[in-house]
């Protein structure tokens, strides 16, 4: 058995099925090697006192593999290195808070911390273990977006859920003889979309990797009603922008990506003459519990991220390499973003298949 240690494990950013997953595979493998494991709750606020650090047990990963969300709570709004701060006058002011961090996880006395998250969270991971935190990293969002990784979990239960959505609309699209145009999320990537969309037949997908051309997507529509297929159903990514145009955002301030179904809805019927309605999944993509390939994938990453901390392998994040689960500097992951590349396989069997992208 290795020298005893104290794990702390937190969850950030957006929450993904699966999350649940990782940390009773932390916990278990750690409790299993005679070590303590710890909670810190809403991503940094444990560490800040503005949430709690609790002792992660066997009881407290009881039964939660299969359930969707985290048992630690998350928040994409809990930045230590930005953390939005009162001034006096009631207007927000950005403070870096790092080092209360730093020294409140010292005092605590942990040896280590698993930090589970997407880009914006491996990267203050990366931050904190260059401020001397050992830490390893676990890649998480169901937008697939990165790098180092060929699959993050939460992103293939997103695709089931939109493709079962995709299913579902056929129906009632060629019923009405309308037009669909559905939206995932993704942010800036077009995974969500490209591989539900081929999966459930899309005869449009828009992927933020492709701009399109709105005249593309109405002939496309048009051809399909001289075809007596008087149905299309479009598939966009949230992140999906014109040529030459910018993407729809909900709110500009903060760049929450939003609506731009609502735009091509408006759009295509203007242009086609025909009925359209617009449906974005949103938070439904995120919500549940993981499919069982996420779920395996995520009790394999945890596990994994123990064997980091045994072997000393710090700085570093879990990630994906068929058929194992190797380590990769958290330097190179948050090095850039995954985008959809534009001679992948997929994309060239949406191609084959005749889908329109846009282009
Ligand atoms: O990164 C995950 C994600 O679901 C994105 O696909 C999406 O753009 C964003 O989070 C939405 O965040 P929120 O739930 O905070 O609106």
């Amino acid at each position: 058995m290795s020298a005893k240690k104290k794990i702390a494990i937190n969850t950030g950013g957006g929450d993904a099925p699966g999350l649940n997953a990782v940390i009773r595979a932390a916990v278990l493998s750690a409790l299993n090697r005679g070590w303590e494991a710890y909670g810190i709750r809403k991503a940094y606020h444990g560490l800040l006192g503005e949430a709690e650090i609790v002792p992660l047990t066997r009881d407290s990963v009881r039964g939660i593999t299969h359930l969707g969300g985290t048992i630690l709570g998350t928040t994409n709004r809990g930045n230590p290195f930005a953390w939005p701060t009162k001034r006096p006058d009631g207007t927000i002011e950005k403070v870096d808070r790092s080092d209360e961090v730093v020294a409140n996880f010292r005092s605590h006395g942990f040896d280590a911390l698993i930090a589970i998250g997407g880009d914006g969270s491996l990267r203050i991971a990366h931050e904190l273990s260059l401020k001397g935190i050992p830490v390893v990293g676990v890649p998480k969002t169901i937008d697939n977006d990165i790098e180092g990784t060929p699959l993050t979990f939460g992103f293939l239960t997103a695709v089931y859920v939109a493709t079962d959505a995709i299913d579902r609309l056929h129906s009632t699209a060629q019923s009405h003889e309308r037009v669909m145009v559905v939206e995932v999320m993704g942010r800036d990537t077009g995974w969500i979309a490209l591989f539900a969309g081929v999966a459930g037949t899309a005869d449009v997908i828009l992927i933020p990797e492709i701009p399109y051309d709105l005249d593309k997507i109405c002939q496309k529509v048009l051809e399909r009603e001289r075809l007596g297929r008087r149905f299309t159903i479009v598939v966009a990514a949230e992140g999906a922008y014109p040529a030459g145009g910018s993407p729809v955002f909900k709110d500009p301030d903060t760049q929450r990506l939003g609506g731009v179904c609502e735009v091509l809805v408006s759009q295509i019927s203007q242009r086609t003459g025909k009925d359209a309605r617009a449906i974005a999944l949103r938070q439904l993509q995120r919500g549940g519990g993981p499919i069982s390939y996420d779920r395996l994938l995520a009790l394999r990453f945890g596990a994994a991220a123990v064997s980091c901390i045994e072997a000393g392998d710090f700085g570093c994040m879990v990630a994906l390499d068929p058929p194992d689960i190797k380590s990769i500097p958290l330097a190179e992951a948050v090095s850039r973003q995954k985008r959809v590349p534009l001679d992948g396989d997929v994309l060239a069997t949406a191609r084959a298949l005749g889908i329109c992208m846009g282009d």
